[in-house]
C-alpha cells in the first residue's frame, strides 16, 4: 500500500463564468500527488488559482474535467453524502483568517469541531480538544477567547481544530498570511512537526520562500499551470 498516493489529481481543469459571462479558466490541467507525511508548498502569483486548487483537494468544489483519487478512490463515483464523509474524516484545514468562534474559548473552538466531526462523548471530546491544544503549546490558553490570544496563538487554536481529529492530510490556504515573519515561521514549524509525527501529509499555499522552503517539495502555479 505505501506507493498508493493519498492525493492524486490529474489534469484538473477548472473554469468560472465572469459576470459578463465569459468563461474563465483558472485550472487549465494541473496534476498533483500527495503521499502520506509528505509536505508541500504551492506558490503563486494571487490570481493564479491557488485557492482554487485548494478547494478542488479538499472536496470543497468539483472538476471540469480531469480525475481526482483520494485514499484510491475516484472522488466522482461519490455522492454528496461520501463526499462529506471524505471530508470529515480525512482533511484538515486552516486558513488565513482564524475563523476561530469570537465568544468561545480555544478549547470550545477545537471542541465544536470535534461535535460536528467524531460520535465521542462530551467527555471524551474534551479531552482530544485539550490534546491537541497541549501539543500546539496552547495548554495553558484553554480557557482564552480568541481575543485574548495573540494571533500565532490563534493560528495555532486553529491548527489543533485542524488537528485534534487527526486527519490524513491538512490544507492550509496562506496560513501565516496574516502573522509576521517570526510568528510565521513558529507556526508552520508547529504545523510541520506534527504532521510529520502523525504521518499526516501537508499542503500550504504561501507566499513566504521560507516556508516553501521547509516542505518536501515546492510547486509553483502560473495562470493555473505548474510553471516547468
Ligand atoms: N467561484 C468563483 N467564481 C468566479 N471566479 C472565481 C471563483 N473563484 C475564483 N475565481 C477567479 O479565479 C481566479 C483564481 O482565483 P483563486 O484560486 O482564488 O486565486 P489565488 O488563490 O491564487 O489568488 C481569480 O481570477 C478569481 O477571481
Ligand atoms: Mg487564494
Amino acid at each position: 500500500m505505501p506507493d498508493v498516493p493519498f492525493l492524486e489529481l490529474r489534469d484538473a481543469v477548472r473554469s468560472f463564468r465572469t459576470t459578463t459571462g465569459q468563461e474563465l479558466p483558472v485550472l487549465r490541467g494541473v496534476s498533483l500527488t500527495v503521499h502520506s507525511g509528505t509536505s508541500h508548498a504551492v506558490l503563486g502569483r494571487s490570481g493564479s488559482g491557488k485557492s482554487t486548487l485548494m478547494a478542488l483537494l479538499g472536496l470543497l468544489d468539483q472538476l471540469d474535467a480531469g480525475t481526482y483519487r483520494v485514499n484510491g478512490q475516484d472522488v466522482h463515483s461519490l455522492r454528496d453524502r461520501d463526499l462529506s464523509a471524505f471530508r470529515g474524516e480525512f482533511f484538515g484545514f486552516v486558513y488565513q483568517r482564524f475563523f476561530l468562534m469570537p465568544h468561545l474559548t480555544a478549547l470550545q473552538n477545537v471542541e465544536l469541531a470535534l461535535v460536528h466531526a467524531s460520535r465521542a462523548g462530551r467527555r471524551q471530546r474534551r479531552q482530544s480538544a485539550l490534546e491537541a491544544l497541549d501539543r500546539l503549546g496552547l495548554a495553558d490558553r484553554a480557557h482564552h477567547r480568541p481575543a485574548q490570544l495573540s494571533g500565532g496563538e490563534q493560528q495555532r487554536t486553529a491548527i489543533a481544530r485542524a488537528l485534534a481529529l487527526v486527519p490524513r492530510v491538512v490544507l492550509a490556504d496562506e496560513p501565516t498570511g496574516a502573522l509576521d515573519e517570526k510568528t510565521a515561521e513558529d507556526t508552520v514549524s508547529w504545523l510541520l512537526s506534527l504532521c510529520r509525527e502523525q504521518d499526516i501529509a501537508l499542503v500550504v499555499v504561501t507566499h513566504d520562500p521560507q516556508v516553501a522552503a521547509r516542505m518536501d517539495a515546492t510547486h509553483h502555479l502560473v495562470e493555473g499551470q505548474w510553471a516547468p
